[in-house]
C-alpha cells in the first residue's frame, strides 16, 4: 500500500511513521529526514539545503522531485511506502502521480496552537532521529537518548521564527493539497490530537475501511 502523511509541521507525521510501518512492514520515507541527512553527513546537497531547512522554506521542487524518484525507485518499496512530508506543493504531486499510484492519503488535523507546543518542544537523538517530547514523550534520563545515550537536539527549525514562518509555508503552499486529493477520492481526515497510540488505532482502522 502506498501513503502519503500529509499536515501541518509538527502534527505527529514522523511520530505515527514510527508506528505505522511496524504495522505494515513497509518503508517510512520522509524527505525531512533525507535531507538532514544529508546536512549531517555534509554532501553536496546537504550544504545546498541547510541554511533552506533552519529558516522553514522549502526547498526547489525539481531538487526534492528527484530526490524523491530515486528513493522510490530502490527495490524496497515493491510492496509499499509510506511518504512523510512529500508531497508539499501541486507540483510535487503532480509529479508524484506521474511517478506511481497513491492509495490513501492521511490528512492530520491539529489546530496552530498544538503545533507550536509540539515543535517547540521536540527534542531528537541525531544519529536515528528518534522523536521525544519534554512533556508528551520525555526520555528516561532528561536530554539523553533511551538507547544510545547520546545528547538530544533541538532542530534549528524548530525556533519561533522558524515555526511561525513553517506554518505560513504550509497554509500557503501545501493545504491546497487537501482539495487535490480530496478530489481524487484518497483523502481520509485524522483527529491527530490524541495520544499517538489512538491516532494509530484511527489510521489502521480508516485504512482497513
Ligand atoms: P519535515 O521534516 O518534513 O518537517 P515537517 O513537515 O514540518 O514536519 P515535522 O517533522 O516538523 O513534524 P511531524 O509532523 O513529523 O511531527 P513529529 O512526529 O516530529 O521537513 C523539514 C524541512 O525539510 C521543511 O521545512 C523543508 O525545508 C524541507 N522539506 C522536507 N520535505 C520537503 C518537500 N517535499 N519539499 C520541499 N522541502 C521539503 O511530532 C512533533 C512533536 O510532537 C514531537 O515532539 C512528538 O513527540 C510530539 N507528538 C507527536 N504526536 C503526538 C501526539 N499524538 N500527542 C502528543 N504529542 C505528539
Amino acid at each position: 500500500m502506498n501513503i502519503v502523511l500529509l499536515g501541518p509541521p509538527g502534527a505527529g507525521k514522523g511520530t505515527l511513521a514510527a508506528l505505522l510501518k511496524k504495522e505494515l512492514d513497509v518503508p517510512h520515507i520522509s524527505t525531512g529526514d533525507i535531507f538532514r541527512s544529508n546536512i549531517k553527513n555534509g554532501t553536496e546537497l546537504g550544504k545546498k539545503v541547510q541554511g533552506i531547512l533552519a529558516s522553514g522554506s522549502l526547498v526547489p521542487d525539481e531538487v526534492t522531485i528527484e530526490m524523491v524518484r530515486a528513493r522510490l525507485g530502490e527495490d524496497d518499496t515493491a510492496s509499499g511506502y509510506i511518504l512523510d512530508g512529500f508531497p508539499r506543493t501541486i507540483r510535487q504531486a503532480e509529479a508524484l502521480d506521474e511517478m506511481d499510484e497513491i492509495d490513501a492519503v492521511i490528512n492530520f488535523v491539529l489546530d496552530d496552537e498544538e503545533v507550536v507546543k509540539r515543535l517547540s518542544g521536540r527534542r531528537l537523538a541525531p544519529s536515528t532521529g528518534r522523536i521525544y517530547h519534554i512533556i508528551t514523550n520525555p526520555p528516561k534520563k532528561e536530554g539523553f537518548d533511551d538507547e544510545t545515550g547520546e545528547p538530544l537536539i533541538q532542530r534549528d527549525d524548530d525556533k519561533p521564527e522558524a515555526i511561525r514562518h513553517r506554518l505560513d509555508v504550509y497554509r500557503e503552499e501545501t493545504a491546497p493539497l487537501i482539495g487535490y486529493y480530496r478530489g481524487k477520492g484518497r483523502i481520509i481526515d485524522i483527529d491527530a490530537a490524541p495520544a499517538p497510540e489512538e491516532v494509530l488505532k484511527a489510521v489502521l482502522a480508516a485504512l482497513k475501511a
